[in-house]
């Protein structure tokens, strides 16, 4: 990809008509699986082979107090990000092995990786009652070897619950033999989980008061006790829609995959025993729970954009809204 200086980069694609005029429309070349259709982001930390799919990528530093915060979800045409049911999976709405290998690129790139505690019961259930879940990490061994050059530490999948039932022993990811773990959880939460005994690899992060989590609280004691500089969230819905409200999502990597799939769950679908009882089975979309008024909604920058076969791959950085102290 043709470098650029810095400084003669617009700061913000969408800021710049000019910059969209003239974005440069990049063939596939053999080692790169993506082309590139624009990119107005900061030049990659070091020059890597590992970035050769991709072309350029890097971050603004962190802000003060809490690490950055950058979001990467799939979705469908119509926006949807679970099929729910026996094919739950952020996969199956993917279906593509750039989008994979992207999410690698992304999670090489982290302090650590962040969700909601759904997203592990999920991918659990979908291998069945023995299984033990699994353990988010990056697989593509050169992007791993990248994460060593950037000097990055042992990766860390961080969850986010009131644990009010979660018996740690159930799941692989707690074991400490392939990622370090943290939960982010309430004072009560926490006393439930140091009850079931010692857990070296999982950091406990405590915000808030009794039952009552303090979300802002405990990324912010991300950086100052873990020293998380970059957090990737990887979800799902709810999580998200809870980070975006209290003005936690500083970048969003969104990938369009080209299916439609519809929000209501077909009749003809198998539903799932804690499915049964709602009679409207909806599918979210990336945001959970309460969103926006018209007046308060927040506006994003697209920063880049590239395409792999029929599946667009998008990045937005957050403007900021109305009555907040806008981009960090
Ligand atoms: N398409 C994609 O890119 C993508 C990405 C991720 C996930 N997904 C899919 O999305 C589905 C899961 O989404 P989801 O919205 O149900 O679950 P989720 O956000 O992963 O997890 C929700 C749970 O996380 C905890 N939580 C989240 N925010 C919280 C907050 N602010 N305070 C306290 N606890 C909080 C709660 O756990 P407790 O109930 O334990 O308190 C809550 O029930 C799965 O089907 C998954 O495959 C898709």
């Amino acid at each position: 990809m043709r470098k650029c200086k810095l400084d003669e980069r617009p700061r913000f694609a969408s800021d710049s008509q000019e910059f969209l005029d003239r974005a440069v429309v990049e063939k596939p070349i053999p080692d790169r699986r993506f082309a590139v259709l624009f990119d107005n982001a900061e030049p990659s930390l070091v020059s890597d082979d590992a970035y050769a799919p991709y072309g350029n990528f890097g971050f603004p530093p962190p802000p003060p107090g809490r690490p950055w915060i950058y979001s990467n979800f799939v979705q469908s045409l119509d926006g949807i990000t679970t099929l729910l049911g026996k094919h739950a999976s952020g996969g199956e709405i993917s279906q593509s092995p750039e989008d994979r290998w992207l999410m690698d690129l992304l999670r090489a790139h982290a302090d650590g990786l962040l969700m909601g505690m759904n997203t592990l019961l999920v991918e659990q259930r979908i291998r069945g009652p023995e299984s033990r879940g699994i353990v988010f990490q990056v697989a593509d061994p050169k992007l791993r070897e990248l994460r060593d050059r950037l000097g990055k530490g042992r990766e860390r999948n961080i969850f986010v619950t009131h644990a009010v039932n979660l018996d740690l022993s159930r799941h692989k990811v707690f074991d400490g033999d392939v990622v370090d773990a943290a939960i982010l959880t309430s004072p009560a939460g926490a006393e439930r989980l140091r009850a079931q005994g010692p857990h070296p690899h999982v950091a406990l992060l405590a915000a808030g008061e009794g039952e009552t989590f303090d979300l802002p609280r405990a990324i912010g004691k991300l950086r100052e006790e873990l020293g998380v500089r970059y957090l990737l969230c990887e979800g799902g819905p709810t999580l998200y829609g809870s980070l975006a409200r209290a003005d936690l999502v500083d970048e969003k990597f969104m990938t369009v995959s080209p299916i439609e799939v519809g929000q209501l769950v077909p009749p003809e679908q198998e539903r799932l025993a804690g499915e049964q009882t709602t009679p409207v089975l909806l599918r979210p979309t990336v945001f959970g729970g309460p969103g926006y008024t018209r007046e308060n909604l927040t506006r994003w920058s697209w920063l880049s954009c590239r395409k792999a076969g029929d599946h667009q791959f998008s990045r937005y950085r957050r403007k900021g809204r109305p009555g907040t102290s806008g981009q960090r």
